[in-house]
């Protein structure tokens, strides 16, 4: 069975010598020593200020929220994956949405000045599979309303735009370090702060809001990573060159094949891509579900991503009704995308879809 993702490991003898160094040291979570070493090497090879990391990529949103004092309501996308909008949703922010442009499939920063209230307190654009926003655009119309910008990072690994790092756009940018990500720590995530100020308060925040013995100054909460996560970063960063090295080889290799036939998301021209998806876009739904059944068929399961569009959820209010990231959301799939994708899948994957598109 191929699905969409296959989480990567680490070479065992060089994880287990870091379990060894774990029940050595007997510290096995609250800021250890593998955590502190992965936060400094992500530093420097991110090329990022401060990193904080957290226990999974849906807390570092939260804790950002938090971190800002982000209240009332967010303008934010309606295609991504549902821990950008729930996020909002379960800390009491109001999602309103702003629809994508229909090539990057990111927010349109056109459409932004437009959805702009009294009530709205940030902005919570995503880097669309890794694609980066219009961030100078975002920039200026933040700085003109005073608005917050959060960046949802998960897919944005390193990703450089114009020379730097696209983490250091935005108040704060945050990861997903989940197992099926580019690079992972099993569950994890991280919040990237420029503000040394604010990135303290983070610190505090993903630690119950306890500053010392003596003073709890924020209302916090739990979202430390433990120790054996920290262990799996180390030793997947050693091998991300090689990883992003094979990815690139799968995705070129679909490009090639799927060039004219398919619709492939349009890459801002100034950054370089970190080869973490690979979605197509089909005609129409059925098209879609047509190749989807013939895949399954070969028991190769790609994954509908981003469906549905967040502005349908249920939970949505005020409803909302986003014509673009709707229509897209149903027509495109993500392609089985991992290091070590064989061949022989990858050409049957072609085959199938083009004997299944008119
Ligand atoms: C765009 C986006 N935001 C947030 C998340 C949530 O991250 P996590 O699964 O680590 O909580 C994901 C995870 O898949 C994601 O793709």
């Amino acid at each position: 069975m191929v699905n969409i993702t296959k989480t990567y490991l680490p070479n065992k003898k060089k994880y287990k010598e870091y379990v060894d160094e774990i029940y050595n040291s007997g510290w096995i979570t609250n800021n250890g020593p593998l955590v502190q070493r992965l936060e400094k090497r992500l530093e420097k090879y991110l090329g990022v200020k401060n990193i904080i990391l957290v226990s999974n990529g849906t807390s570092a949103l939260e804790i950002a929220y938090r971190t800002l004092d982000i209240r009332d309501s967010a303008l934010t996308t309606p295609f991504s994956f549902v821990a950008t909008t729930s996020s909002l949703v379960t800390n009491g922010i109001k999602a309103i949405f702003v629809d994508i442009d229909e090539k990057t499939l990111n927010l349109d920063s056109e459409k932004i000045e437009r959805f702009i209230t009294k009530h709205t307190s940030a902005i919570v654009p995503v880097h669309v599979f890794g694609n980066p926003c219009d961030v100078e655009q975002i920039a200026k119309i933040a700085n003109k309303y005073n608005l917050k910008v959060v960046y949802d990072a998960a897919h944005a690994f390193d990703v450089k735009y114009k020379g730097q790092s696209i983490l250091n756009y935005g108040d704060i940018s945050t990861l997903s370090f989940h197992a099926t990500k580019l690079f992972h720590t099993i569950e994890g995530g991280a919040l990237v702060i420029n503000d040394d100020k604010l990135a303290q308060k983070a610190r505090y925040l993903i630690n119950f809001g306890i500053e010392n013995p003596e003073s709890i100054p924020y209302l916090g909460t739990n979202a430390k990573m433990n120790e054996f996560e920290a262990a799996m970063g180390l030793c997947i960063l050693d091998d991300i060159a090689e990883i992003k090295s094979k990815r690139k080889d799968v995705v070129l290799y679909y490009k090639k094949e799927l060039d004219g036939i398919l619709r492939f998301q349009e890459q801002n021209k100034n950054s370089n891509q970190n080869y973490s998806y690979f979605p197509v876009i089909f005609k129409n739904e059925e098209e879609l579900k047509r190749v989807q059944k013939a895949l399954n068929d070969e028991l190769i399961f790609p994954r509908r991503y981003f469906y549905p569009s967040l502005d349908s959820l249920d939970y949505i209010e005020p409803k909302q009704n986003m014509p673009i990231s709707r229509d897209i959301s149903k027509r495109i799939l993500a392609l089985p995308l991992y290091p070590d994708l064989e061949k022989e899948i990858q050409e049957l994957i072609i085959k199938t879809i083009k004997e299944n598109i008119q």
